[in-house]
């Protein structure tokens, strides 16, 4: 109410105050020095080079909530090809991205109040939706003791200082850290959770974008689904097929879950985009993976170009790049100490050497404005030009 009497909208809600995604800032920001005719190399995005789309799509209206059943039975049987386990097609759910999936998955999940833990540094999306939701975010310190991913010990202390706990989220390989866990180390997680009847939701976006040695048994990722029917695994078009502008992904559920999610799903989204799911049927084909490795083999090259960079950059602890296409480090002092922080880093990198990268702030509300985030998903020759610029920029 106002003093004329006359009653006003409400401002947005409390739920609504949550920070913006940088990267999608920054993005924007190379829109406009590239159309003021800069040559910016971004190393900025996660945004792989990206699928073309044939000119054969057919127009097309809703599909079920959960999407095609053609498309629910290819993505059941890439399960059979990567993991080695069957997969019940009516268990998996096709959403608009990665991103509606934990819209979704987080609502079917969760209520207000309910405590759900996630590794820091870490994707800022999803505290923000919790956020969004009500939900209690109990953020993780993590460091290179444990290579950025959370441990049962970790888990035990927040249970010990807060109270149990509703759900765990997981990113394996991670972003911004790249780092991925072993098998061990994720059935010690799904173990520890089934313990305390915690919830895992398993990030497997950056599956398949891996740079495994020799003889590694899992060279691709291992997935939650493997070691556990009860964890739910979300995945995306997104990063390994580089679909990124189709918005289509998927949540792999527990078969009790499935008639809540699909409810809130024919609400929320109604169903996910259907020209996206003709495409994505091709994603599944042989010469779609040879042609998707071929693209990793770039990434492998512009990774092995910043790791042999690395030491001549002065930067500080960087964490390891196992797999996605990202490289996470802090600066060194030097760099820290002429500019103060990763954000005006970033910024000054950008204005006088037209090279964009990610500060860590977006990751890490703690420790980020020392840290940057290097994506080497635009390939080894954007990153030769970009390591070039970097190099001279910081003299
Ligand atoms: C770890 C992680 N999860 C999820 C997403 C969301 O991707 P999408 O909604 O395109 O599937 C991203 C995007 O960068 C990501 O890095």
């Amino acid at each position: 109410m106002t003093t004329t009497g006359v009653p006003q909208p409400s401002l947005p809600s409390r739920r609504s105050h949550v920070p913006a995604f940088e990267v999608m800032r920054i993005t924007d920001e190379i829109a406009r020095r590239r159309a003021a005719g800069h040559n910016v190399v971004s190393l900025c995005a996660g945004e792989p080079g990206a699928m073309p789309a044939p000119g054969t799509l057919k127009a097309a209206g809703y599909t079920g909530p959960l999407g095609t059943t053609p498309l629910r039975e290819a993505i059941a049987g890439h399960y059979r090809a990567w993991h080695g386990v069957e997969v019940d097609p009516g268990t998996v759910a096709v959403t608009t991205g990665s991103s509606g999936a934990f819209q979704l998955v987080f609502l079917t999940l969760f209520d207000p109040g309910d405590r759900v833990a996630l590794a820091s540094p870490g994707y800022p999306a999803y505290r923000n939706i919790l956020t969004a939701l009500g939900v209690e975010v109990v953020e993780i310190p993590t460091g290179p003791e444990t290579r950025y991913q959370p441990t049962p010990e970790l888990l035990d202390a927040v249970v010990a200082s807060g109270g149990p706990l509703a759900g765990l989220i997981i990113a394996s390989p991670a972003n911004p850290t790249g780092t991925m866990l072993s098998r061990a180390e994720l059935q010690a997680l799904v173990t520890w959770c089934d313990a305390q009847g915690t919830r895992l939701i398993s990030d497997e976006i950056y599956h398949g974008i891996t740079f495994p040695g020799a003889g590694d048994p899992d060279p691709r990722g291992v997935s939650a689904r493997e070691l556990s029917r009860e964890a739910i695994v979300i995945n995306s078009f997104s990063k390994y097929w580089g679909m990124t502008g189709w918005r289509l992904g998927w949540a792999l559920l527990p078969e009790s879950l499935v008639p809540a999610f699909e409810a809130l799903a024919s609400n929320f989204a109604l169903s996910p985009p259907a020209p996206a799911q003709e495409l994505a049927l091709q994603a599944f084909a042989p010469e779609t993976y040879a042609k998707r490795d071929a693209i990793v083999d770039d990434f492998a090259r512009a990774r092995t170009l910043i790791l042999e960079a690395a030491p001549s950059l002065n930067w500080g602890q960087a964490a390891p790049s196992d797999g996605a296409f990202y490289y996470y480090s802090e600066l060194g002092e030097a760099q820290l100490e002429q500019y103060g922080d990763s954000v005006k880093y970033a910024q000054a990198l950008l204005e006088g050497a037209d090279v964009a990268v990610v500060p860590g702030v977006d990751f890490d509300p703690v420790a980020g404005h020392r840290a940057v985030r290097l994506s080497y998903a635009a390939g080894e020759r954007a990153v030769t030009e970009a390591l070039e610029r970097i190099l001279k920029f910081q003299g």
